[in-house]
């Protein structure tokens, strides 16, 4: 089955052809880090303007990439939430309308799945159950993954997500948008233990997360020493910050496979490209950790297109387009 895969939730417009959830035929991506780089994060009107702008002709390339004709499309698959509202509309309605004018079946994705789903995508056979952890700019969590598409809750940040950590802290040490990558590049010059940070941790709730502290806890240390911050202690506090919100993570993630009796961990989500985080999974875990390849770790079409074959199979055949798109999903089946 080849599917076409479309992603805009956020600030990248992707799109993707995907057969039979594993083969990649093509897998195009605009980033659209120029245009929000002026206000230090996504400006979600200009984000939902430059998708539309975009999509129609990215969707050509990808066809013309893989040499596809449209008639060899046997579904249309798009990221139907969470995200933001605006960019959304544009790749879930785009989906929606080449469904009905090509006569094809039409699935929305859950993005958030979709992430977990492209640390498996490259592997012939998963063995279930397993842990997943997602670690990205809105989301926080772990859980045991009983197939694709069920999986049981175990716990979530109870605030920030780590990426939003990351990109609230990159704001704090004067750095770029998009944060996370230019606080793991300052930090490789720093020493993690420099600056003493405590990660959060929610009473009665071992499993779950908190960043919100962490996160004040530099805002805290930079305005505690009344000057601006050395060259050199800006990659300490870079460092300090990332192996506090990292070191938390990973112990977490072995607490809940210690719990559940797991030994293998997929891995999604930006913060997943972090390759401190890689390196703490294989100094004080245990778990077999898969991540997804390289280009597939930020928002792209393939995880969609590829989650979007398992999405056909299990709804059916395929969702009805009166389907809206929804800023907040809980992780179930769609
Ligand atoms: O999964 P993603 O592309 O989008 C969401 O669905 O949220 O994740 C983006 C997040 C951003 O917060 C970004 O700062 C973070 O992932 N990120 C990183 C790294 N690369 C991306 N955080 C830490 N280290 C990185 N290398
Ligand atoms: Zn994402």
């Amino acid at each position: 089955m080849l599917v076409l895969g479309i992603e805009t939730t956020c600030d990248e417009t992707a799109c993707a052809l995907v057969r039979d959830g594993r083969e990649i035929l093509s897998h195009t991506i605009a980033s659209q880090v120029d245009l929000h780089l002026p206000f230090n994060g996504v400006f979600p009107e200009l984000a939902s303007r430059r998708h539309s702008d975009v999509l129609i002709p990215l969707i050509k390339e990808t066809l013309a990439k893989a040499n596809v004709a449209i008639e060899e499309i046997d579904l249309v698959a798009a990221a139907r939430g969470p995200g933001l509202i605006g960019a959304l509309l544009i790749g879930l309605n785009t989906a929606k309308t080449l469904s009905y004018a090509w006569g094809k079946p039409f699935v929305g994705v859950n993005h958030v799945e979709a992430h977990l789903y492209a640390a498996m995508l490259p592997l012939e056979r998963v063995d279930f159950p397993a842990m997943g952890l997602v670690i990205s700019g809105g989301h926080t969590f772990l859980v045991k993954i009983h197939d694709v598409g069920d999986y049981e809750f175990l716990g979530g940040t109870r605030d920030d997500a780590v990426g939003e950590a990351f990109d609230k802290v990159a704001t704090l040490l004067g750095l770029p948008y998009p944060g996370g990558p230019e606080v793991e590049r300052l930090a490789k010059g720093g020493k993690p233990s420099h600056f003493a940070l405590r990660a959060g941790r929610v009473k009665g709730a071992p499993l779950d997360f908190s960043f919100s502290g962490l996160k004040t806890n530099v805002l805290y240390t930079i305005r505690d020493l009344k000057r601006p911050l050395s060259e050199e202690e800006r990659a300490h506090l870079a460092a300090s910050f990332q192996e506090t919100a990292l070191v938390d993570v990973v112990d977490k993630a072995n607490a809940a496979a210690k719990k559940e009796g797991l030994a293998t961990l997929f891995c999604g989500g930006g913060v997943s490209n972090n390759r401190r985080l890689r390196a703490l999974f294989a100094e004080r875990s245990s778990l077999q950790v898969h991540y997804p390849p390289p280009s597939l770790s930020l928002d792209n079409g393939a995880m969609i297109a590829a989650l979007g074959y398992h999405c056909f199979i299990r709804s059916g055949g395929g969702h009805s387009l009166d389907m809206e798109p929804q800023t907040r999903i809980p992780l179930h089946p769609a």
